[in-house]
């Protein structure tokens, strides 16, 4: 007789885990892998924050806004957990990500109802503190200091996360590359990510794997600086971001790769080959310029002026002619006057997005051009943002527009609102709405783009016996 042991799932109540995600991808990515971590105690993703057993705030802090959200959300949480506790109940409240790393000991004296506040580099330890923070009752925890880990761990918490089982999903994020070494004068990222890691190809190949197992067809390589990836492969050699993609090209059922975010002066050769050599590659580069003056430039610290950054998406474009386009902006950083302005509204007309991402400078404390004088006015940030984004708009029109009549390969991520819709991703990574069968959900297909708008396209399935699936 075959004795069976049961799964921990099927001796225990699943706990339920709801995790919020702000910020951006890498984000995204790092609620996947806590979700991952937190699946062998028994925490299996919830939808609602209402009933769930644990709750997580995976915080961003980039601008103030956001980080503002995190203390908003976390009074509807507390009441949340009262009603609880209240009816015997318990519920373990968490802040992971950016805020927490950056504001860590506020938020336990802002909000000491929360049990553990964790930094982007300590959730591999989340077993510990989650047994840590429920060692005492519901009650005593609420007077409690809670658990604090905004720890730079000198272990990479990927060499002690599980292999990823709960993504699901046809498009799928993967991290290669953390942290930033550049110091942008406005941005917190080095300071609440750490210093650049790059993570080995073997590792970056078994997760690929993995992520293809259970269904993608599509991967985006993420990171702060992605484009600074440096790797060792299996011999022990650094590859480069370029190196790194046609390794993972060569897997069976990758049909698409991305990457994101880039930073212009690490867009080295063999990244640009790759665009021109890789045909899983998809043609479309995201790379922030931030301003079109140079000497905005200079005070950021971005280290590229608008020579340089011209260059190399005249290369990308030489390699990849029908290269899409994005960019992030950044209006009203101190001392920019009217004439810096204008500089990168001439920056936009020359280069022509497909895309773009725009923000008012937002003072960030312990940034060095939070304490620079000539701080731009909130009603001028408001006219110039309102400007920049009436020229980025056109251009996404017309790029949108542009894409009327032609065909190209639709990758199908999800159903659509109206029935019998489903919703996918061009190769320049336009949403597409499509007509079209439920079975071709995470497949690809071949679409005629038949209607154009600003944010999305809508199109027709091209009648062809069968599809094979060529990448663009
Ligand atoms: N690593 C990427 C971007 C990281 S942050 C890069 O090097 O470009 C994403 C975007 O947020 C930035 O590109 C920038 O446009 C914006 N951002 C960062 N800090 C900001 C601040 N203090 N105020 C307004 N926007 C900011
Ligand atoms: Fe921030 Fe600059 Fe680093 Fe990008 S390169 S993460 S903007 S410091
Ligand atoms: Fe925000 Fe941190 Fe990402 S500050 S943008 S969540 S790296």
């Amino acid at each position: 007789m075959v004795h069976v042991h049961p799964r921990p799932s099927d001796c225990r109540l699943a706990k339920k885990l709801f995790i919020r995600t702000y910020g951006c991808q890498m984000n995204v990515y790092d609620s996947a892998r806590m979700a991952d971590v937190l699946a062998p105690l028994g925490y299996a993703p919830t939808a609602t924050p209402q009933g769930a057993d644990m709750v997580i705030l995976n915080t961003c802090h980039i601008r103030e806004k956001a980080s503002e959200k995190v203390y908003s959300e976390l009074g509807r949480l507390r009441r949340l957990k009262d009603e609880r506790t209240a009816t015997g109940g318990d519920m373990v409240l968490a802040v992971a990500g950016c805020v927490a790393q950056a504001e860590g000991e506020e938020i336990r004296r802002r909000a000491p109802y929360v049990d553990i506040v964790f930094g982007p580099q300590a959730y591999h330890r989340l077993p510990e503190m989650v047994a840590r923070a429920t060692r005492a009752s519901a009650a005593a925890r609420h007077a409690g200091p809670g658990v604090l880990d905004t720890s730079f761990p000198v272990e990479s918490k990927f060499d002690y996360l599980p292999g990823a089982s709960g993504r699901q999903g046809v498009s799928a994020f993967l991290s290669v590359q953390e942290g930033c070494d550049k110091f942008c004068t406005f941005c917190v990222v080095p300071y609440t990510r750490g210093a650049e890691f790059s993570r080995p190809v073997p590792q970056i190949a078994t997760e690929a794997r993995d992520l293809i197992a259970l269904g993608a067809r599509e991967i985006t390589l993420l990171g702060q600086n992605v484009n600074a990836y440096h790797g060792a492969d299996e011999q022990g050699r650094e590859v480069g971001l370029g190196g790194l993609i046609r390794h993972l090209a060569a897997l069976p059922g990758l049909q698409r790769i991305r990457y994101t975010t880039s930073h212009p002066r690490d867009m080295d050769d063999g990244l640009v080959a790759a665009h021109r050599e890789v045909a899983e590659l998809m043609p479309y580069v995201h790379l922030p310029v931030q301003s079109g003056s140079d000497r905005i430039l200079a005070a950021m610290n971005r280290k590229h002026d608008v020579d340089d950054y011209r260059h190399a998406v005249d290369r990308l474009r030489r390699a990849r002619p029908d290269l899409a386009l994005s960019s992030d902006f950044i209006v009203g950083f101190p001392g920019e006057t009217a004439a810096d302005f204008a500089a990168t509204l001439d920056l936009i007309r020359a280069v022509g997005y497909a895309q773009a991402y725009s923000f008012k400078y937002s003072p960030r404390p312990g940034t060095p051009a939070a304490a620079l004088p000539n701080q731009v006015p909130e009603a001028t940030k408001g006219e110039r943002l309102a400007a920049l984004q009436a020229l980025l708009a056109e251009q996404q029109q017309g790029y949108n527009d542009a894409a009327l009549g032609r065909s190209f390969a639709v990758l199908f991520e999800r159903p659509g609102r109206h029935a019998g819709q489903l919703v996918g991703r061009s190769p320049y990574n336009q949403a597409v709405h499509v007509t079209a069968p439920q079975d071709l959900l995470c497949k690809l297909a071949l679409v005629r783009i038949t209607h154009s708008k600003s944010h999305s396209l809508e199109g027709a399935l091209v009648k062809q016996p069968a599809f094979a699936g060529a990448a663009t």
